[in-house]
Parts: structure tokens; sequence; C-alpha cells
């Protein structure tokens, strides 16, 4: 797992989105595993300069998105779908028929996760998978509990997941109680794994998630048997980490001597 601490929340953007930069220079046809939540729209910003200013090409892309709520219609203004049309669809070249978000208003949930596994599969796997962590340290919708092979599915949010995402909805009766989320199993496939996090409020998760012990009741735990995870945190989000000093250290020992090796579990 490789580490980075960044100073500020704009660097952070910055660093993953070079990350997806330079897979998409070195396989124009990726397939990227895309989150939604606060914490990447920097990147997502990034991403959308790079595309204006620079012409990055995201014509052969092929995405899937983690999770959508339950009965959200595409349309709805706190859909997933919707989110990610306003922060990055909307603004980049991807072509629609390669956008993949779960359908919330899928009438047979089972047989739509079955479906969503096998168009990941039939696209040839996730080449690279952006996460953000929950603050009871879910990736994806995988609340405290999920099983670590866990698949494509429905889930119940917990009551902590409802109220953090009660700051987008109007009425606190109108968040979603239920998702269709990737399982823990389904994340661990994709080749390349970037987590993101930002804020002191995700200071102890991500502490626990990197250097506590691998567990089902911390979801995000599990990215530690992945064999190419880079974490890329803000100074509040790592202030926790007991080898904080470390990270850094490699950090800036990777800058200095082979930046080409940022980015890079080594
Ligand atoms: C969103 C997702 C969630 C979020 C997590 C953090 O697609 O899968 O796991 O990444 O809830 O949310 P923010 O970034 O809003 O703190």
């Amino acid at each position: 797992m490789e580490i980075i601490i960044a100073d500020t929340y704009e660097e952070m953007s910055e660093l993953a989105a070079d990350m997806i930069e330079r897979q998409l220079l070195r396989k124009p046809s990726s397939v990227l595993g895309l989150a939604t939540g606060s914490t990447p729209v920097g990147t997502y910003k990034v991403l959308v300069r790079k595309h204006k200013e620079e012409g990055l090409d995201f014509s052969k892309v092929i995405t899937f998105n983690l999770d959508e709520y339950l009965d959200l219609s595409p349309s709805h203004s706190q859909s997933y779908r919707y989110f990610m049309d306003h922060n990055l669809f909307n603004h980049i070249n991807v072509d629609p028929k390669n956008i993949h978000v779960p359908y919330g208003h899928a009438s047979e949930v089972e047989e739509f996760c079955e479906w969503y596994e096998e168009e990941i599969k039939r696209a040839g796997g996730i080449d690279l998978q952006i996460l953000g962590i929950g603050a009871d340290g879910h990736i994806a919708f995988n609340e405290p509990g999920s099983s670590l092979g866990s698949r494509t599915r429905l889930k119940t949010l917990t009551q902590q997941t409802i109220e953090d995402n009660a700051r987008f909805f109007d009425n606190p009766e109108e968040v979603p109680r239920f998702a269709i989320t990737m399982g823990v199993g389904t994340i661990l496939e994709a080749k390349q794994i970037i987590l993101l996090a930002n804020g002191a409020k995700k200071a102890d998760i991500v502490a626990q998630a990197l250097e506590g012990p691998i567990t089902a009741q911390v979801s995000a735990s599990a990215l530690q048997m992945h064999r190419q995870v880079t974490v890329i945190l803000d100074a509040e989000a790592g202030s926790k980490l007991k080898r904080a000093d470390y990270y850094r250290w490699v950090f800036q020992e990777k800058k200095r001597l082979v930046p080409r090796l940022v980015g890079k579990v080594t």
C-alpha cells in the first residue's frame, strides 16, 4: 500500500487526477471505477480542466460507478447518476453508452446486480477504481459487517451513513435507507485502486482502516490485501496515522529521486 499525505485537499485532488491521467495515456480505453460524495469532487474538477485545456481524451473510456440509492431516478437531484452527470460526465467527452451507474429504479434488483457484475467482466474488469471512505469505514456502501467477499447487491445503510448523507436532502426523512452497491469483493478485483480521504472527520477511521486489523467491521481495511492501492489523504485525514512520518518521507524521496514512482506501490 502506498500512502501519500498531501498538504491540502487541492494537492490531494491534483495527485489523484494525475494518476488517472497517466492511466488514460497508457490505456485510452481504460475501465474506470468511480465514486460520488464530496471527496472526489476536486479530482473530477481537475479532470474536467485537463480535458478542456489539455485535451485529455475520455472517448474510449468505460466507467462503472460504485453505487446508487434505491428508488431514486437518474434525474433526481440527489441521485448518484445526477451527481456524476453534473460533476464529470457532462463536461468531458465520455461516450454515454460507456457509462454505467447502478440503476436505482431496477425492478428486479438481484438480476440487475448480477448483470452489473457481468458487465464489469465483459468490459475486461476495472483498471483503476476511485474510492472515498465513510466515517464508519465503508467503501462504496459496504457498511460494517459486509462480507469481505461481497458482490454487487442491495444494502441497508447504517444510521450514521443516513445522518451523514442528510446534509444533501431538504428533509432527513427523504434520505434513502437502501442502496445498490458493488461489494468489497468486486472492488478488490480492480487492478489498481486509489482511496481518497480529506478532513479531520476522517482521521480516526483512516487510521483504523490503514493501520488496524483487517476486519469486516471496517470494510476499507480489506484494501490492505490488495497489491496496488494508493491512498491519498490531506493533512487532516492523515493526522492520526502512527507511521505518518515514514509515509511523508517515502513521498518526498520518490518526488525528489524518481517522480514516476509516485502513484506506484513501492
Ligand atoms: C460514494 C461512495 C461512498 C463515499 C463515502 C464518503 O459513491 O461510494 O462510499 O465515498 O461515503 O463520502 P464523502 O466523500 O461524501 O465523505
